[in-house]
C-alpha cells in the first residue's frame, strides 16, 4: 500500500521540483529586480513593476532633460481614482524616467515636426506605504535605483524633506492624469 502511494507521489513531487527549478531558471520578466536592498528604507525593486497602470507622464528640463511616467500598483491606482487620501498601506508609485531623445524617422513621417521619445532609461524611483514601518516620514519609504542598483544613503536622505510641499496631497505630486 504503502509502496503503491509512494509510486503516485515520486513523479508529482519530481513533476513539482521540475516546475520549481524552471520557475529559478526563468529569465527574469520585465521589471523584475534584481533583489538589491536600497539604503535607510530598506527596499528592493519591487517585481512586476513595468506592468503597473500609467498615473501620468511628465517631463523634467534643467540638467535632467527628461521623461518620466509615474506608474502605481493595484492599491495606488484604486486609491488614486477614488481620490482616497492618504494612500493606504500597501500603495506603491513608481516614478522611471528616461533621456529624451529626437526622433528623425518620426520627424520625417511628420513632415519635419520635431517628435521626441524615450532614450535609455536614467534611473527608478519608488514610494512605498506603510505607516507603521515608515512614520517618521509620512508613512513612505522611498527608493531609488540606476542601472538596477541601489543609489547612495546621502541621496535618499533627500526625498522626504523634498516631497515635504506635497503634503497636503501625502507628499506625492503627481495628479492622476484622466
Ligand atoms: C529636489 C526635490 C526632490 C527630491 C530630492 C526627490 N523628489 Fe521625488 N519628486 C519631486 C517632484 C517635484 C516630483 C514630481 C515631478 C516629477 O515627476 O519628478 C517627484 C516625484 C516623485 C515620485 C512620483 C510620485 C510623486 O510624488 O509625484 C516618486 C516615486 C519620487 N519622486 C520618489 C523620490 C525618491 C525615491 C527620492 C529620493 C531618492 C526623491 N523622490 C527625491 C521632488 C523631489
Amino acid at each position: 500500500m504503502g509502496g503503491g502511494i509512494m509510486k503516485g507521489i515520486a513523479p508529482l513531487l519530481f513533476t513539482v521540483a521540475m516546475a520549481a527549478a524552471l520557475v529559478a531558471y526563468a529569465p527574469p520578466a520585465s521589471g523584475h529586480g534584481d533583489g538589491e536592498v536600497a539604503p535607510i528604507y530598506g527596499l528592493k525593486i519591487p517585481a512586476g513593476y513595468r506592468d503597473w497602470e500609467l498615473i501620468s507622464v511628465g517631463r523634467l528640463g534643467g540638467s535632467n532633460n527628461d521623461l518620466r511616467a509615474k506608474l502605481g500598483n493595484e492599491v495606488a491606482i484604486k486609491a488614486y481614482r477614488e481620490g482616497k487620501l492618504p494612500f493606504p498601506d500597501g500603495s506603491i508609485i513608481a516614478r522611471l524616467a528616461w533621456h529624451e531623445v529626437t526622433s528623425e524617422e518620426n520627424k520625417k513621417a511628420l513632415g519635419g515636426v520635431d517628435s521626441f521619445s524615450a532614450g535609455a532609461a536614467t534611473n527608478l524611483e519608488f514610494m512605498v506605504k506603510d505607516f507603521e514601518k515608515y512614520g517618521a516620514t509620512g508613512g513612505w519609504g522611498f527608493a531609488q535605483f540606476t542601472d538596477g542598483k541601489p543609489d547612495s544613503e546621502a541621496l535618499h536622505k533627500t526625498c522626504f524633506p523634498c516631497h515635504a510641499p506635497a503634503k497636503d496631497q501625502d507628499f506625492i505630486f503627481t495628479r492622476y492624469a484622466p
